[in-house]
């Protein structure tokens, strides 16, 4: 430690302790009293910073100068000794020696990339959800890191939108889930523990319903959408406790969400209490400009801030505008209090005040990233994650002892995009590509040949000669197809959903040589998969899976492991199809009715290529009829489901047991399906367990024409199986009527 930083650090240490001598109970109300108006828009600023070679930069774009000690948070800062450098700097140098908060995009890991959301949600796990999240928060704290813009917990429906990667799909009863497992995984054992982190739900509200999936377009739908399946996620993340909510960048019904007073005050604070800080969105702010419903700059801060928004990130309105603002009585200098006390204890809670370098510590990031379980538990997710599609005559798995398999698709070495395309600080060269963890499954004496043929942002077919002479000469071809990590996430979204590029018209090249061809997928969304997907024997959905992607890939091809994902999203047929989810209401045409009236299309069928919840094994799962505890029921009731599952193949194997509900006569219309229930249950060859679930109001509610939350009597009809689609069912009835006190039909987890 050099003279400089002893000095620096005496010094802070006798302020602290002066501070706290001369407010014995509350630093945070202490603070606010000796705070000027600026020091305290400081605190709802956040700057964002990049980690160069040569130091910390501060990454502030056209944007007026600020320098670290005149915000309250960082974004984009990471690493022990630069998070510490920096600290230094703004205890050290404001006057009132306030540390700093380091925030993030912790997404999918921090070091060690576990899968992408999307894929993670397949694997139906909350329990792997928080031990993945947890391990991302040991790694991120130990690096410095407080506060992650993390879970995503979007519902979308529509995979033309390139962040469907970030989020866990369509469902808000598995996103509800999943948002609750990751909250508490970020938080571990909470703030006495130094590997507790932040979480923030995002992007609050509706950003996945973007119109075309067009990233940041507006979204425009119905009070009942918006509350029956875009906030259950954001509902749960706060009954969990999430610390951060951000707003997206897009508007619902003509109010950008980041001007949106009835959402984020309404909803958020007043409904649902949370006493939370609400983070912008980068730039989202002074992008309220652009949205057209400024006239005076200042409007900018004083709509956002009026709104709810806590904390400016990127753009520096607040601080350029909210002094004259709340001088002028057009802000509230008790609202701005409130913001800065939120911001304040946010720093208090993670203990910052007694030790600003709490999070900063190189001995503990030494021994934390990129360890040898967060490795297994990154393969472990990364199995469980993968779904089999298809697998036609039991191709799959494949025998180790292969004499000749053929790699094709440069995708199958591109340790870039094992990332996926919110890789944190997690490095290619630290990633099995598909390619290495083929190589390292198969038998010594099993020949490999790697030819890329094509990338998947690429026209060409290189080696096509090579490619089928060695495909010819090999019993297997394995070809790695899909989307590159950059074609999927922030800004890319596509119109066309099918192989890009060249990759098809190889693919073709590949069936004609009459070789059993194994397709290994790789992408961020549902892909429209053509007619010549459809004529391979082996399909493999494996998205963006981490740093373990290739051991996993291979684990699953030669039957190490038995798959055992599901899909958390809807697989559509085409482009034309778009939206497409199995909650989808009846109509008074049901689409499933014979006969040219009814709803559905003259080109197409109506249906999914792959439902919501579909997966294959490598064994083979039966249902028995499911059994309910009563056939009538009173509202008050608790209804226990039971049903047996058996597995009737060869192996032993991991199924996901879904539970569906419908309400088949209400009030208002409903969907003609909704999950609410899952469970993986492990089984033996032969082996048969039961399965139960119970339900309670919560889940039979829904929202009436008033928005109360209630019970309505009448029939309901549970399904319980191996998908969405699955006709295993039992029927009872409500026989009385209640409103719900509490949350409703909300996706609870
Ligand atoms: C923009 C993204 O929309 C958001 O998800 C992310 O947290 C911020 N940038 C900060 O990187």
């Amino acid at each position: 430690m050099n003279l400089y930083r002893q000095l620096a650090l005496l010094y802070l240490a006798l302020s602290i302790s002066v501070g706290v001598q001369a407010t014995e109970q509350d630093p945070v109300e202490d603070l606010l009293r000796q705070m000027t108006l600026e020091e305290k828009i400081d605190q709802l600023s956040q700057l964002g910073v990049q980690i160069t070679p040569t130091g910390p930069v501060i990454n502030n774009g056209q944007l007026p100068p600020a320098s670290i000690n005149t915000v309250g948070s960082v974004l984009g800062a990471y690493g022990a000794e630069q998070t510490r450098q920096l600290q230094e700097q703004a205890v050290t140098q404001s006057r009132l020696h306030i540390p700093l908060l380091f925030a993030y995009d912790v997404i999918h890991g921090f070091r060690t990339i576990f899968p992408v959301p999307l894929a993670e949600a397949a694997a139906w796990d909350t329990d792997l959800a928080y031990r993945t999240a947890r391990a991302a928060a040991i790694e991120a704290t130990a690096s410095g890191v407080h506060w992650t813009f993390a879970p995503m917990v979007d519902i979308a429906r529509d995979p033309r939108w390139g962040r469907v990667v970030e989020g866990a799909g369509e469902d808000p009863f598995l996103g509800a889930a999943m948002a609750e497992a990751k909250v508490r995984g970020f938080h571990g054992a909470g703030p006495s523990d130094n590997s507790s982190m932040l979480a923030t739900a995002k992007h609050f509200v509706t950003y996945g319903a973007a119109e075309g999936g067009r990233d940041y377009n507006g979204a425009d739908l119905s009070e009942r959408t918006l509350r029956e399946v875009y906030l259950p996620p954001f509902r749960a993340a706060v009954a969990a406790g999430v610390d951060g909510i951000m707003p997206s960048f897009n508007e619902l019904a003509g109010i950008p969400l980041h001007s949106h007073k009835a959402l984020l005050t309404g909803v958020l604070r007043d409904e649902w209490r949370f006493d939370g800080l609400i983070v912008s969105d980068y730039n989202a702010i002074w992008e309220l400009n652009q949205h057209g419903i400024i006239a005076v700059p200042a409007d900018a801060a004083r709509l956002a801030f009026t709104a709810g928004v806590d904390i400016e990130m990127a753009s520096q309105t607040y601080r350029q505008y909210l002094p004259s603002l709340v001088r002028a009585s057009q802000v509230s200098l008790a609202t701005v209090d409130e913001a800065v006390r939120r911001v304040l204890k946010a720093k208090q809670r993670l203990g910052l005040f007694a030790d600003p370098y709490r999070y900063s510590d190189e001995a503990r990031q030494r021994a934390n990233l990129l360890t040898p379980q967060h490795r297994a538990l990154a393969r472990e997710a990364a199995q469980k994650s993968i779904v089999l599609l298809k697998n036609t005559d039991a191709l799959l798995p494949l025998p180790k002892s292969l004499r000749k398999v053929l790699v094709v698709g440069s995708l199958a070495t591109d340790a870039e995009s094992t990332l996926g395309p919110w890789p944190g600080v997690g490095l290619a060269a630290d990633s099995i590509t598909v390619l290495q963890g083929i190589r390292s499954a198969v038998d010594p004496d099993t020949e490999v040949i790697y030819l890329p043929g094509t990338a998947p942002n690429s026209e060409q077919i290189e080696d096509l000669r090579s490619i089928r002479q060695a495909a010819r000469s090999a019993q297997v071809v394995v070809a790695v197809l899909g989307e590159s990590a950059n074609q999927s996430g922030e800004a890319r979204s596509r119109t066309h959903l099918g192989l890009p590029g060249a990759q098809d018209a190889l693919l073709r090249e590949l069936l004609a040589t009459g070789k059993p061809v194994v397709i290994v997928l790789m992408n961020g969304r549902p892909l429209v998969l053509s007619d010549t997907v459809a004529q391979a024997p082996a399909l493999l959905e494996t998205w963006f899976l981490g740093s373990e992607t290739g051991h996993a890939v291979a684990d699953i091809l030669f039957g190490d492991v038995n798959p055992s994902g599901k899909l958390p999203i809807t697989f559509a047929r085409n482009v034309g199809q778009i939206p497409l989810y199995y909650a989808y209401k009846n109509t008074g045409r049901p689409p499933s009715g014979e006969g040219l009236y009814t709803s559905t299309y003259i080109d197409s069928p109506w249906t999914a290529l792959y439902p919501f919840g579909f997966g294959l094994s490598y064994t083979t799962f039966s249902y028995a009829t499911p059994h309910l505890s009563a056939d009538r029921i009173a509202s008050t009731d608790t209804l226990t489901v039971q049903v047996n599952v058996t597995n009737t193949g060869q192996r032993a194997g991991d199924e996901i047991v879904q539970l569906y509900l419908r309400d088949d006569v209400a009030s208002v219309t409903r969907p003609v399906r909704q999950l609410r229930g899952f469970r993986k249950v492990h089984l033996a060859p032969g082996e048969t367990r039961t399965v139960s679930f119970t339900l309670d109001a919560q889940d039979f509610a829904l929202l009436d024409e008033h928005w109360r939350p209630m019970v309505e009597a009448g029939r309901f009809s549970v399904f319980v199986g191996a998908d969405s689609t699955t006709d295993n069912q039992a029927r009872f009835e409500v026989t009385d009527s209640r409103v719900l006190s509490g949350a409703g039909p909300s996706g609870r987890p």
